[in-house]
């Protein structure tokens, strides 16, 4: 597996540099000096974000009979955690330099390493190092519980079977999503949000007859590539790998990643993974309830449902959306976010040419006629020129210009941010011209 080394690649340090710019990503508590893998989204960030995790949604839960969706808790029960064997096996193996108190995780380094890569001082022995964070529900003067920031999203959904199994009439197969927040103590972080202490999973576990794992595992390994490459990712950076037996996480028998060629290599968006009935079993035993499935199609059988769980990052899928859409024009001297028009921010920026005989009032109203339908953005600092450019650095696909002939024939400019061609449209199509293209 591609290992993540440290951010020294121009690309990525552009992308920092960009997204700051720009308002998508910020440092978090940046003012006091920032902390360490935690970055906040700002005001296109949050829509760049927003979109995929509305994409997602859609196309795994609301356009799909077999998937229901949910909502867990980020807080759970500590016995989850045991019953799921992160307390036991969610280690990364550590080693620390004795002498600049850094930390590595053994599997990122050269194999044999022996000094630190920074400072050439003596590395101690491995550690296996737990990666949940653990905090303490109700007071620690009263003898507080300890409990954990969840790891992955999944055991919510795991822990709620039987709940929405006996409240949704579902059949075999059937899939129930969830996306949200997850946490982890990682060791080495770096290559910006790729790999956060505090990033969004999006995952569903496909509830399947025992027996039909490998049919549904290469279903969902090709379904999800294909879902990447529907957000207008470059097919040619996109690949499916199969783990090796001796990268398996200790709930799975067979696991698919799809991952992206970054400037550091090809590293993972989403893995699916054949997880049998492993966390069915482990809970079923632990909390002493019966966790099984009613298979009325199959007389009444009762049976411990196996699955196959896709589980993908939002963050390092908004990463992906950067770092495949950056492009230097140098031929017209912009910086241009080719994003697709559904993942993009805003879809449409209105500019008066001017703000005086009449443009700002036109601009406004089309403004207004379109910011529900598109997200629109209305701008009328600085030259058109400008105005261009901080759009094309925000990924907005389209830019409509109200100028002087605006008020004398009421068309306007529309421009496209990729081949930069300007055609005139009048006013009242240019919701069909964007439908057309935005579609
Ligand atoms: N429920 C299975 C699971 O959590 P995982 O491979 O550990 O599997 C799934 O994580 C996905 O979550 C990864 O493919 C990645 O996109 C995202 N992810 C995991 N750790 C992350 C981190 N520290 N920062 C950002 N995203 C992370």
């Amino acid at each position: 597996m591609a290992s993540v080394k440290p951010m020294s690649y121009p690309l990525m340090e552009k992308l920092v540099a960009l997204t700051r710019r720009r308002g998508f990503l910020f440092q978090s508590s940046e003012i006091y000096g920032g902390i360490n893998a935690v970055y906040d989204y700002g005001p296109l960030g949050v829509e760049l974000k927003r979109n995929v995790k509305n994409i997602w949604w859609r196309d795994m839960v609301t356009a799909r009979e077999d998937i229901v969706g949910m909502d867990a808790a980020i807080l759970m029960h500590p016995k989850v955690w045991e019953a799921s064997g992160h307390v036991e096996n969610f280690h990364d193996p550590m080693v620390e330099c004795r002498k600049c108190r850094r930390r590595y995780r053994l599997d990122h380094l050269p194999e044999n390493t022996k000094v630190c890569p920074e400072c050439k001082g003596e590395l101690a022995e491995p550690k296996q190092f737990n990666l949940m964070f653990k905090t303490f529900l109700g007071s620690t003067a009263e003898g507080a519980q300890e409990i954990y920031l969840r790891p992955e999203t999944a055991q919510g959904i795991f822990v709620n079977f039987d709940n929405v199994v006996s409240s949704n009439r579902v059949k075999l197969p059937f899939g129930i999503a969830q996306l949200g927040k997850a946490f982890r103590n990682e060791i080495t972080t770096g290559n910006f949000i790729f790999r956060t202490r505090e990033f969004e999973q999006m995952e569903m576990e496909y509830f399947i007859r025992p027996g039909e794992n490998s049919h549904w595992l290469e279903y969902w390994a090709n379904e999800r590539l294909n879902w990447f490459k529907s957000l207008g990712i470059k097919e040619e950076k996109l690949r499916l790998r199969a783990h090796d037996k001796d990268e398996l996480a200790h709930y799975s028998t067979a696991c698919y990643d799809v991952e992206y060629e970054f400037p550091y290599g090809f590293s993972e968006l989403e893995g699916i993974a054949d997880r049998g009935t492993y966390d069915l079993t482990q809970h079923i035993n632990l909390s002493g309830k019966k966790l099984q499935f009613v298979d009325q199609d199959n007389g009444g059988d009762k049976l411990v449902p196996a699955v196959v769980e896709t589980s993908a990052g939002v963050d390092r899928t908004v990463l992906t959306l950067l770092a495949d859409s950056y492009w230097e024009d140098e031929e017209n001297d912009r910086v241009v976010l080719r994003l697709h028009p559904n993942v993009a921010p805003f879809k449409v920026a209105v500019f008066p040419l001017f703000n005086k005989q009449g443009m700002p009032e036109v601009a406004r109203k089309l403004y207004e006629d379109l910011r529900y339908k598109f997200s629109a953005f209305y701008d009328t600092g600085g030259s058109i020129g400008k105005r261009y450019r901080r759009q094309d650095e925000a990924g907005t696909p389209f830019c409509l210009t109200i100028d002087h002939q605006t008020l004398e024939d009421r068309t306007v400019t529309l421009r496209d941010r990729d081949s930069l061609e300007q055609i005139r449209v009048s006013l009242d199509q240019v919701e069909k011209a964007l439908d057309e293209r935005i579609a």
